[in-house]
């Protein structure tokens, strides 16, 4: 394991490269390939009308509309001042404050501007041209990136309640599979995996191969560090965990998420690219800021319950099913073909997701204000009749 001052030396030699200071090539697996496809799947999604009026309700991104906190804010107007310089230091105490948050050493996180390019970057440099194997319905953005680039995916099927078929995943795995990736809660069911089943299976199934469990939502369930699988990187096993600082934390334009696993594989990930310097400094200090403001993580899980129950209330109301979900989003489904429903909700300015699974078309609404649930209520009225 690299100590802490020969990885300080070697983070600071990796921004030298970054600078431009020396004249070795840089990658060209950083993904921006990737950057501008994440975006399209969203777009092929919406299908936005020619005359479509500004949202008056954002709820298909999964953002948290109460972000970012007045500390966050404060803290990016103090670095501002700073901003013509690289954040050396500043990237290193983010480092160390993650580090003692996880309970890891330092060699085994892995910063990056936000947790879709530390995902490429496991689906180009774990699996490559491999098989991953995954839940269906799950996140496919590691997914996509591995079947655009040679590799592809075995899917599995939820269970009957939502949650990760884990017998039917394990008996799966043989030769072919070079990773498992696992969302928990998953997107786009919201559901999640008992998380005492799921660290059994991450513990055996990484002896075969390496297990990603990707941890964006965790922080909206009650005593969410109970249900990391970080604590499977602390024994050693061969799991990767990533998270975000895009959904409770309210960053998601700010970029910045970090994966956790053993320093054998966070060494050759942090070698495809400079990820760790793409992170701005107002970035980190807005990170730093919001991971000490326990009052508004606290208050921005309390608003999205509150907006959460609103929704509940409202489709047992109107007589729709919902699957419960431990997220800042709600799946349910819908009795209208998603194209003309998701058309019809963007002409009243609220934009949502929809997906057809399974044959069944469904409708997926990110929590917003109480303002904007009220909004999408009444747009989500008018357009079922
Ligand atoms: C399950 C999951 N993982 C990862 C991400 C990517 O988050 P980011 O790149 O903003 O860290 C998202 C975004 O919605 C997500 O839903």
């Amino acid at each position: 394991m690299l100590s802490k001052s020969s990885r300080r030396q070697w983070l600071k030699s990796s921004l030298l490269l970054a600078a431009g200071a020396a004249a070795a090539p840089l990658s060209s697996l950083a993904a921006p390939t990737r950057r501008y496809r994440a975006i399209r799947t969203i777009e092929e999604d919406l299908v936005i009308p020619p005359m479509m009026p500004e949202l008056r309700a954002r709820l298909l991104a999964n953002e948290n509309p109460f972000g970012p906190s007045q500390s966050a804010k404060d803290a990016v107007m103090a670095t501002i001042a700073r901003g013509n310089r690289y954040p050396m230091d500043e990237g290193e105490n983010l480092l160390s404050m993650v580090a003692a948050k996880e309970q890891v050493p330092q060699g085994q996180i892995l910063l990056g501007p936000g947790s879709t390019q530390l995902l490429d970057m496991a689906a180009l440099g774990i699996v490559g041209n491999g098989v991953v194997l995954t839940a269906d319905p799950s996140y496919l953005s590691l997914i996509e990136t591995v079947e655009e680039n040679g590799g592809s995916s075995k899917r599995i099927r939820l269970t009957a309640d939502h949650a990760h078929d884990l017998e039917a995943m394990e008996a799966a795995i043989d030769d072919s599979i070079s990773m498992v990736y696992i969302c928990n809660p998953n997107n786009p069911t919201g559901t999640i995996t008992e998380s005492n089943a799921l660290r059994a299976f991450c513990s055996r199934v990484s002896e075969r191969v390496p297990v990603f469990v990707d941890e964006a939502y965790l922080d909206f369930m009650p005593n969410a560090m109970s249900h990391s699988m970080v604590d499977l990187v602390r024994e050693g096993k061969n799991v990767i965990v990533s998270r975000t600082f895009s959904k409770v934390y309210g960053l998601a334009g700010m970029r910045i998420g970090y994966l956790v696993a053993q320093e054998a594989t966070i060494q050759p990930l942090s070698l495809m690219n400079h990820v760790q310097w793409d992170i701005s400094a107002v970035s980190i200090a807005a990170a730093q800021a919001t991971m000490q403001d326990e009052a508004f993580l606290a208050d921005c899980i309390k608003k999205n319950q509150e907006s959460k129950d609103f929704l509940y209330a409202m489709l047992k109301e109107d007589g729709y099913d919902f699957l419960p979900s431990s997220t800042n989003f709600v799946l349910f489904p819908i009795r209208m073909r998603t194209q003309p429903f998701r058309e019809a909700m963007f002409a009243q300015g609220v934009g949502i997701r929809t997906f057809d699974l399974h044959r069944q078309p469904y409708c997926r609404v990110s929590m917003g204000t109480m303002e904007e649930m009220e909004i999408f209520r009444d747009a989500f009225r008018k357009v079922v009749g």
